[in-house]
């Protein structure tokens, strides 16, 4: 069977440990989009493993596939693959044929066109390693793919065509020098050299059937998506977004498979207990100190909580994120940059379980919102004095949506490693009440819930593997 791994907000929700506790029963593990814009760092018998591109369970001994709706950094790739033999490792990690390559010439593109963009305050932020445009020569139809790595006359001609268009635009249109990452033969040497590497090593596969073979000899399969549902290029807040598809529907365009294949499997939603964002772009549930505006929504409350007019932007929300900062460890991990926090957006959630079709939910940080003086989540939004469940089209149109709220009683601090070990019954009832109200307003269930960082931390309710 399989299972599909996807994060619901705006990323950092804590899908990696996740894509490890599930990778457990998987036996192949395949990345279905994105590149090495991803990052998530793997702890192995005591020792930590940080990889951008690598699937994680390569470490833990299973097949980790790069699937055609990837696009690969061959430099990148081959550079956590040295690093992790010479940890001793034996990564099996095979490569779509159809998937795309990154240049150097992309990562420049990426960096100058994010410069020019700052020039009007249109930067997207990216992580410039050049995703965006390889993703635009693919659907350009110039891409180079990895098959052609493996053929150099194929390999010379298409990089003789593509690298001249991508000088001339660095050239004419940015007015730059093109430099050494335009230079032909030597991209050609280096990159011909990549695919001898495949060849040798035969990591290269159809992967469509490929990922058949295996499930028809009865493997599990685990899609790890990268990124999340409100960076998805179609479904999140552009042009804020990363150019794939981290939604579900990737798992069956980015591999090769039927959507019934991913249909006919669970896909697991990861919800962060709260929101967090790094960068600019709307957050209506944001926690801050400038009074935010809170409406009056026209719901009674459930017997979870009411929603409030109280308010509530002010030196005691600025103190409450500061905590969940702090207790989440809320801080970029390359900048140490403080991430922005926010109560739990339904409207996001709801957006998310309707793109990815979500079988379950793993809902992650719970611990972290313990003890606080008051919890709140954004139920609904209001926009233009209409009320508003989900998420609107355009990133303006978001920016003007005000929260309603809905107020819930705080649980307690409690001994988390002990509830882990007795289970989900062993939460605060206030907590369940949370973790309810969000599986009726999803009309999906919880299937794990984390309490602590750790492995064990985690409580599962539902093994997607062992469905009753
Ligand atoms: P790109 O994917 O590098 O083109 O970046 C586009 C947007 O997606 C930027 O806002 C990035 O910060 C965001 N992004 C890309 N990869 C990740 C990720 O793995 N986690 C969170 N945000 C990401």
């Amino acid at each position: 069977m399989t299972v599909t791994i996807v994060g619901s907000q705006l990323g950092d929700e804590g899908k990696g440990a996740l894509v490890d506790r599930y990778g457990g029963e998987a036996d192949v593990v395949v990345r279905y989009q994105g590149g090495d814009n991803a990052g998530h760092t793997v702890v192995e018998d005591g020792e930590e493993y940080a990889l951008s591109l690598v699937p994680s369970g390569a470490i833990r001994g299973k097949v980790g596939v790069l699937g055609n709706g990837c696009v690969v950094n061959p430099r990148t790739l081959f550079s956590e693959l040295d690093d992790l033999r010479e940890r001793g490792l034996e990564p099996d990690v095979r490569v779509a044929r159809r998937a795309h390559v990154v240049f150097p010439y992309h990562r420049r593109l990426d960096g100058i066109e994010e410069e020019a963009k700052a020039e009007s305050d249109q930067e997207i932020g990216t992580t410039g390693r050049g995703i965006g445009p390889t993703y635009e020569d693919k659907a350009a139809r110039r891409g180079i793919r990895v098959a052609d790595l493996l053929d150099p006359e194929v390999l010379r001609e298409k990089l003789e065509y593509t690298v001249e268009r991508t000088t001339a635009v660095i050239e004419n249109v940015y007015e730059l020098d093109a430099g050494e990452e335009c230079d032909v033969d030597a991209l050609h040497e280096e990159y011909a050299d990549y695919g001898r590497r495949f060849r040798e090593e035969g990591m290269t596969v159809a992967c469509g059937p490929f990922l058949a073979e295996r499930r028809a000899a009865g493997d599990n399969v685990v899609f790890e998506g990268a990124q999340g549902t409100c960076i998805d290029i179609d479904h999140g807040n552009y042009p804020y977004v990363t150019s794939s598809n981290p939604t579900a529907g990737g798992a069956t365009v980015g591999t090769g498979l039927g959507p019934t294949v991913v249909g006919d499997g669970e896909v697991v939603g990861v919800v962060k207990a709260y929101l967090s964002r790094v960068g600019s772009g709307p957050m209506p549930t944001e926690l801050d100190s400038d009074g935010a505006g809170h409406t009056t929504g026209d719901e009674p409350g459930q017997a979870t909580g009411n929603e409030t007019d109280q308010p509530t932007g002010d030196d005691t929300d600025a103190a409450i994120a500061a905590e969940i900062r702090d207790r989440g460890g809320e801080f970029g991990t390359v900048t140490g940059r403080p991430r922005r926090i926010g109560w739990l957006d339904l409207p996001i959630l709801r957006h998310a379980a309707r793109v990815n079709g979500f079988t379950g939910i793993a809902v992650n940080h719970l611990d972290v919102l313990a003890g606080l003086d008051k919890l709140a989540v954004g139920h609904a939004y209001e926009l233009d004095g209409e009320r508003v469940e989900t998420l609107p089209a355009t990133t303006e149109t978001w920016a003007r949506c005000e929260p309603i709220l809905k107020e819930f009683d705080p649980w307690p601090d409690v001994d988390w490693d002990a509830v882990a070990a007795e289970g989900y019954d062993a939460l605060p009832e206030s907590a369940r009440v949370y973790l309810a109200y969000l599986e009726s307003e999803l009309d999906t269930e919880v299937y794990t819930v984390g309490v602590g960082p750790d492995r064990e931390q985690t409580i599962e309710r539902v093994d997607p593997w062992n469905r009753v």
